[in-house]
């Protein structure tokens, strides 16, 4: 049975992208079976493996609102992929009105969680209903932040929407990891941010960093992933890197049986005012 993991921050360009379609295929790599979703209107994972989400006839918008069967629109590339196209911009107001509207995702999984080891979910730029599903359908959320513009305010955001969604629809799901991205060791503000996250969130900050490097823009244009794109580089060892460290806690907080929530300072206590706020 797969583990669901949603990649998700509401603040647009932290690498949401980029980390779910790398970590899927290093896990790939490692021979899982690994789908990914992508469930952003702009469809951006999607033209990471080449895929052209205008030529498309079904995307997920018609899993998601016509209830269609997620197995007939997975296209087969480096990693399974259930492609998205502009159309799913109008998914939230198709779905609005539908009752059980948050787990239209979660049960469009259900049919395909067998197959897979590992789901992974790229979520648009919102804490709108399409990241709500994704949050409903996950075991758990992994937060890419970008050291550059790190913003505290948006994560305690992030905390309540799933605070939220663990009350109401979801009570296993929680943060699995915040992974530090475009990072610049050559900045003194990079470093910072990274000991502020551990400040705040202790354990749940992934001890792999993603450094800042042009190849994460040059491979999307290629339609690959950057294991394909540049094999033996540093960007690819991160994302495997990664994906070790990933499979590890996973396996750890099974043996314990407890979930890596609620490690760290936690949000009831004031956050120091720190970069932008979203
Ligand atoms: N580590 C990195 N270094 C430099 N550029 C990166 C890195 N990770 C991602 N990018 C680039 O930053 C932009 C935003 O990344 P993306 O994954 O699309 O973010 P999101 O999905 O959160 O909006 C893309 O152009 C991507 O290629
Ligand atoms: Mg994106």
């Amino acid at each position: 049975m797969a583990t669901v993991l949603a990649f998700a921050n509401q603040k647009g360009g932290v690498a949401k992208t980029t980390s779910t379609l790398n970590t899927g295929v290093a896990l790939r790599e490692m021979h899982h079976r690994v789908l990914a979703i992508d469930l952003d209107p702009q469809a951006n994972l999607s033209m990471c493996q080449g895929i052209d989400p205008d030529a498309l006839t079904r995307s997920v918008f018609d899993v998601l609102v016509h209830r269609e069967p997620l197995e007939d629109i997975i296209i087969r590339s480096e990693i399974d992929i259930a492609p998205a196209s502009i159309d799913l911009a109008g998914a939230e107001m198709a779905l609005s009105s539908a009752i059980g509207r948050e787990r239209s995702l979660e049960k469009a999984l259900l049919a395909v969680r067998h197959r897979y080891d590992y789901i992974l979910i790229d979520t648009p730029p919102s804490l709108g209903l399409l990241t709500i599903n994704a949050f409903t359908a996950a075991d758990g959320v992994i937060v890419p932040v970008q050291c550059e513009y790190l913003s505290l305010r948006g994560l305690a955001q992030l905390e309540r929407t799933l605070e939220m969604i663990r009350e109401n629809l979801n009570p296993a799901v929680g943060i699995k990891g915040i992974l530090p991205t475009m990072f610049d060791s050559r900045t003194i503000h990079g470093r910072e941010a990274i000991q502020i996250l551990k400040d705040n969130f202790g354990d749940r900050v992934f001890d792999t960093v993603v450094r800042k490097t042009i190849k994460f823009a040059e491979a999307p244009v290629q339609g690959t992933s950057i294991m394909a794109y540049d094999p033996e580089g540093e960007a690819a060892d991160t994302y495997r890197g990664l994906a070790k460290e990933l499979l590890n806690n996973l396996e750890k907080e099974m043996l314990n049986g407890q979930s890596s929530e609620h490690e760290g300072r936690g949000f009831g206590e004031p956050l120091p005012a720190y970069g932008a706020s979203i």
